[in-house]
Order: C-alpha cells, then structure tokens, then sequence
C-alpha cells in the first residue's frame, strides 16, 4: 500500500518456476502469521509481536522486507484502531476491545510475499465488529471480482459498492500493488473506483498482485502523524479495518497464495 500513483511501468509477468518461487515466499509469510495469531491476545505489545516475527524470519534464513524500507524503523506494520496503515510497533499493551492490524511481508530467495490480517482483541462492540467484518469480505469480493482479462478497476468498483452498502468509506490514498522480485511494483490496485488512470489495466494471466482494502467507520480521509511520518489515521479518528492477500492470475482464475488453514477463509464470521 506504499506504492501511491507513481509514473506507469511495465506489468512484469511469472510463469513457470517464477510461480513456485511466488508460492514458496507467499507460504512463508502465511505460516508466519499463524504464528502471530496464535499470540494475538489482550496484554501483548505490538513491540513483542515485532520482535517475534523478525526472529522467526531470520532464524528460518529469510529476510524482513520492511526492516529499512525506505527507513521503516521496523519488522512488521502494525495498524492499531484509528490507524489506517504503516503503525510502528511500540511498547504499549494491547487492549480488550482494540483491533490490529498485522502486516507482515518477507523476502523468500528474492521473491516478496506480503499478508496482512486485522484481529479483535478480546471482544470489541457490534460495530468494531461490523466494520472488521465488512473489510474481510470486501477484500474477498476483491479477489472474486479478479478474473482472467477482467480490468483492474472491477476489483475497486466492487469493494467500494460493498462498503458503501454497509456505510463505510474506502481509504483512496493507499492502494495494493504488484509484488514480486520487487515489493511494490505495478500495476496499482486501487480499491475504490477512479475515474481515470491506469485501472483499465487488463488483468492477465501470470500477473502477481496485493488486494488490501483498508475500511474506515467515517471518512475515507487520513492523514500521516508528523511525529514519526509513517502512522497513517483516518482523518477523524473513526476505527479502520483491513486485510490483504497476496493473489497470482492464473488462466483458471485468482490463487491467493497467503491463505493457510489455520486463518479466517471466504465467509468466516467474526
Ligand atoms: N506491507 C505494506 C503493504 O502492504 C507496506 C509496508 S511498507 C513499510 O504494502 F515501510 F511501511 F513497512
Ligand atoms: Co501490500
Ligand atoms: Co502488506
């Protein structure tokens, strides 16, 4: 969600052996978020979640694609509440009732894999629960909406008449991305619908790509805090939600190559 609308470049495509290597890094950052949600409870800090993943990454010989990152001072985002996106883990508990947003992407023999998840802690009120619910389908609807040939703004136009629907707004300014040999690649997924751009982008088979959908309860606008310029927040402060796969096009349709058993699949009610 880092790549804003940066000046249009080839669409690189995979095939083949390019494939497995998508697969085996986007395995990876899948069994490490199991990891991390096996740990997701009231009293953890965002800080201790940091430290788990890097040690996890590093001992199994991989690399923290977001350590350094343009200065990234961390592992891992994490997106606590009002946080949009690109929270800095810190050493402040985690409270019954937050929501968390986990992102996580490592680099797997020079092929990026990038997963994100939002968790509730403990119990949250019914619209905590709406909106987390509403950012996990629509990412879903997301991916369904993702065919062979379709266009990449079907993907947008799909999740923002979801959200809509349910009176939530979608973040504009961050959108997913190509992924691969690079972090942040073409072609942009915006998951709203603009008017114009490079969204009439064909989706063809062998084009590897995020769908991260970040959900806001108010107003779609954010703002980055002056104090660290990486926190993005919503605008008013109201709760934002997201989740992201990493997805490869195949002739047959999409392959979400983040998803593993242990987490929440298409339909899980939260
Ligand atoms: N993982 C984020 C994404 O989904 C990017 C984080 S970049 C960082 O694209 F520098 F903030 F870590
Ligand atoms: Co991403
Ligand atoms: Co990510």
């Amino acid at each position: 969600m880092a790549l804003k609308n940066k000046a249009r470049r080839k669409v690189p495509l995979y095939f083949d052996e390019e494939c497995e290597g998508l697969r085996e890094a986007s395995r990876f950052n899948a069994e490490l978020m199991d990891v991390v949600r096996a740990r997701m409870q009231p009293g953890i800090t965002t800080l201790e979640i940091d430290r788990l993943v890097y040690e996890y990454t590093t001992d199994h010989g991989h690399t923290p694609a977001c350590l350094g990152y343009k200065g990234y001072p961390r592992t891992i985002c994490t997106s606590v509440n009002e946080v949009v996106c690109h929270g800095i883990p810190d050493a402040t508990p985690l409270r019954q009732g937050d929501i968390v947003n986990i992102d996580l992407t490592t680099v797997v023999h020079g092929w990026y894999g990038d997963s994100s998840e939002t968790f509730i802690l403990g119990d949250a009120g019914p619209e905590t629960k709406r909106l987390v619910q509403a950012a996990h389908d629509s990412m879903w609807i997301g991916i369904n909406a993702a065919q062979p040939f379709s266009r990449v703004c079907d993907i947008g136009k799909t999740i923002e008449r979801y959200a809509k629907a349910r009176g939530f707004e979608v973040v504009r300014e961050y959108q997913g991305h190509g992924i691969g040999r690079e972090f942040h690649q073409e072609p942009g997924i915006p998951h709203y619908c603009p008017r114009v751009g490079a969204s009439q982008e064909i989706l063809e088979p062998g084009m590897c790509f995020t769908i991260e959908p970040m959900i806001n309860a108010g107003t779609w606008r954010t703002f980055i805090d002056s104090r660290d310029n990486w926190t993005v927040r919503t605008l008013d402060l109201a709760m934002s939600a997201q989740f992201e796969h990493t997805i490869l096009m195949t002739e047959t349709g999409p392959e979400v190559l983040t998803l593993t058993q242990n987490g929440p699949q298409q339909g899980h009610k939260f």
